[in-house]
């Protein structure tokens, strides 16, 4: 375990980030040193999976894990342990080791296959952005081909670490790996979809069943990958997953309502990305369509749908409601 991760237990939902994203950026590391790329493909994936995003799609995959795993087992409410300075006696890291291999894998593969969606997404025939994660962009730092060749490479490593077996990585069994990528893969063809329905709807008016359609894709999708698969990696039921999914849909929509909020309200350094970027393509969005207050009012609405998924399979005390509390207040 690197120096970086911390040891103590966390404390509060911001130690619980920090512990989950300490984790992945380990793993990353570590699947990085063990693939062979050629200079400057390397140094491009390292850039990508790098700079200042939030990493919500782990952070999902980690809290749908704890969830299901603590779930109806733990005798002291997670949130206890996430959102307060009481002492740290719960499961969270009982064993000192909260999370398995199968979610520690569906935690970066639900970031490589992000990572590579926003290095294209940021390319000149795409939405032509020059600052990601408060950084130039891929193709700016590096070069264009490069960029795109490591969009390439980042999706192969996504569906690479999801197979048995990865230098570095411990096992998983081969029933999970499988359940994995059959629940990853289609998600990930749909955030390509939901790209291409988004060029589409550039400089035209759109209805709001047909925006639904895009966002539920191009951002949705990946938002349901990456709980599904945290369920999957423990041992979720059919009831489990379906409550896991109506969260993820409600979520994920909602995350892609708020990014079309936050790209006229907040500010370029706040980002780390352009703000502006939606109107300069008039590209259709949630705000385009019905304002900032409606927009907002609609992904609240969604949030306390997707929470209320949650909170009838699993109680009110979890690392899912958690996070989406988190969410909702996010500020880029
Ligand atoms: C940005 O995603 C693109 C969308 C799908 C809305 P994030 O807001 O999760 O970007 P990072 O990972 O924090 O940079
Ligand atoms: C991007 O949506 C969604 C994907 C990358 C799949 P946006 O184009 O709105 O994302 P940002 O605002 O550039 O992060
Ligand atoms: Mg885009
Ligand atoms: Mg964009
Ligand atoms: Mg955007």
């Amino acid at each position: 375990m690197s120096a970086s991760i911390p040891t103590m237990p966390p404390q509060s939902f911001d130690d619980y980030r920090t512990y989950i994203t300490s984790l992945l950026q380990e793993d990353v590391a570590n699947l990085l040193a063990h693939v062979s790329l050629p200079h400057p493909l390397g140094q491009a994936c390292e850039y990508a999976m790098t700079g200042s995003g939030k990493r919500v799609r782990p952070l999902l995959a980690a809290s749908a894990f704890l969830t299901v795993h603590l779930g109806s087992t733990s005798d002291k409410p997670l949130a206890k342990t996430l959102l307060s300075q009481a002492p740290p006696s719960s499961a969270l890291m009982a064993e000192g080791q909260p999370l398995n291999s199968a979610c520690r894998r569906a935690m970066v593969a639900v970031e490589l296959l992000h990572a590579y969606s926003l290095v294209h997404d940021d390319l000149p025939c795409m939405d032509d952005d020059d600052l990601r994660r408060g950084r130039p962009t891929c193709h700016i730092a590096f070069d264009e081909a490069t960029a795109l060749l490591a969009g390439d490479v980042l999706q192969t490593l996504s569906f690479e670490i999801l197979s048995m077996h990865v230098a570095g990585f411990e096992p998983i069994e081969p029933k999970c790996s499988l359940q994995l990528i059959q629940t990853f893969a289609p998600r990930a063809r749909r955030m390509v979809n939901g790209q291409m329905l988004d060029l589409n709807a550039e400089q035209r008016f759109v209805s709001q069943a047909d925006l639904e359609a895009i966002h539920r894709d191009k951002t949705g999708a990946l938002i349901e990958a990456a709980t599904l698969m945290g369920g999957i990696s423990a041992n979720a039921t059919s009831a489990q997953l379906d409550a896991l999914q109506s969260f993820a849909a409600n979520i994920g929509l909602a995350f892609q309502v708020q990014d079309d909020i936050l790209d006229v309200t907040a500010s370029t350094d706040m980002l780390g990305k352009p703000a502006g970027s939606d109107q300069k393509l008039d590209k259709s969005t949630y705000v385009k369509l019905m304002g900032v207050e409606a927009a907002n009012d609609y992904a609240k609405q969604l949030f306390e749908t997707g929470k209320a998924a949650i909170v009838t399979t699993f109680g009110p005390n979890n690392a899912l409601i958690a996070l989406a509390d988190w969410l909702w207040h996010r500020q880029k």
